[in-house]
């Protein structure tokens, strides 16, 4: 679904901190990506979405390279993105976070309506609170709502950043839960960036490691059950 082959990426020029990181997605799987604090988890995410352009590597989309594609181009060829800062609206409703997902279609009313129908239908949470403001709800329907935000555009594949940091442990509970509905269900692809590592690796079907800006480890989840080998991050 989703291929990066050696990626060099960074924020300043001539330092990179992605230095030659390959990467591949398969189609209604979950592939997490792990490694320590700063080796470039995030920077792999944006320079895939298009916020870095990558100073060498290309990024292919089912075999097209799709760098330099602008953002409402990405959305609506399916891809879309969940960033680790959270971006809910606090003072806004459910209902008009989860309408702001739907900027690409702005204009079409039924089908916004039609798309806020199949989220209330998947979290029928957010039915219940869709007039309150998002900001007094919980850390974890925060993170729905902001799931719900994403699904609005009709993703096939959504790269999602660290999405439990800062929750309690039942509610990150449920974030993984929707995740790994998502693929069963809707057949999602799904690019998982992670710290939690345990949490990760029950839910992933591939797992990448990496450090200091390169790949380390990649392999199917069932060899990543000696977790030490996770942990050598
Ligand atoms: N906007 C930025 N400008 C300059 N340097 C940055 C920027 N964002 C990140 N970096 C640097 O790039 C490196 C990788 O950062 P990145 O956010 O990709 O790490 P990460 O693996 O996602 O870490 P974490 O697990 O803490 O989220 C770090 O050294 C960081 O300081
Ligand atoms: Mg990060």
């Amino acid at each position: 679904m989703l291929e990066a082959r050696d990626l060099y990426v960074g924020y300043y020029k001539d330092l990179n901190i992605l230095q030659g990181v390959s990467f591949t997605a398969q189609k209604g799987k979950i592939t997490t990506v792990l490694g320590a604090n700063g080796v470039g988890k995030s920077t792999l995410l944006k320079a895939i979405y298009g916020f870095l352009r990558p100073s060498s590597g290309e990024v292919l989309l089912e075999g097209k390279n799709i760098m330099g594609t602008p953002t409402y181009e990405l959305i609506n060829r399916g891809v879309s993105y969940i960033p680790q800062q959270p971006g809910i609206f606090r003072w806004m409703s459910v209902e008009e976070n989860l309408e702001m997902g739907a900027w690409p279609f702005k204009r079409d009313k039924a089908r916004i309506k039609r798309k806020l129908e199949e989220n209330y239908e998947r979290f029928p949470l957010l039915k219940d609170r869709r007039k309150s403001p998002a900001g007094e709800l919980s850390g974890g329907m925060q993170r729905m709502v902001e799931v719900g935000r994403t699904l609005m555009t009709d993703p096939k594949l959504i790269l999602v950043d660290e999405p439990t940091a800062g929750l309690a442990k039942l509610l990150s509970q449920e974030v993984y839960e929707i995740l790994v509905r998502l693929r069963d269900e809707e057949g999602m692809t799904i690019i998982l960036v992670d710290q939690e590592i345990r949490q990760a690796l029950k839910i992933a079907d591939y797992v990448y490691v990496l450090e200091l800006g390169r790949n380390k480890f990649e392999g199917p989840v069932e060899e990543f059950t000696d977790l030490k080998k996770a942990l050598w991050v």
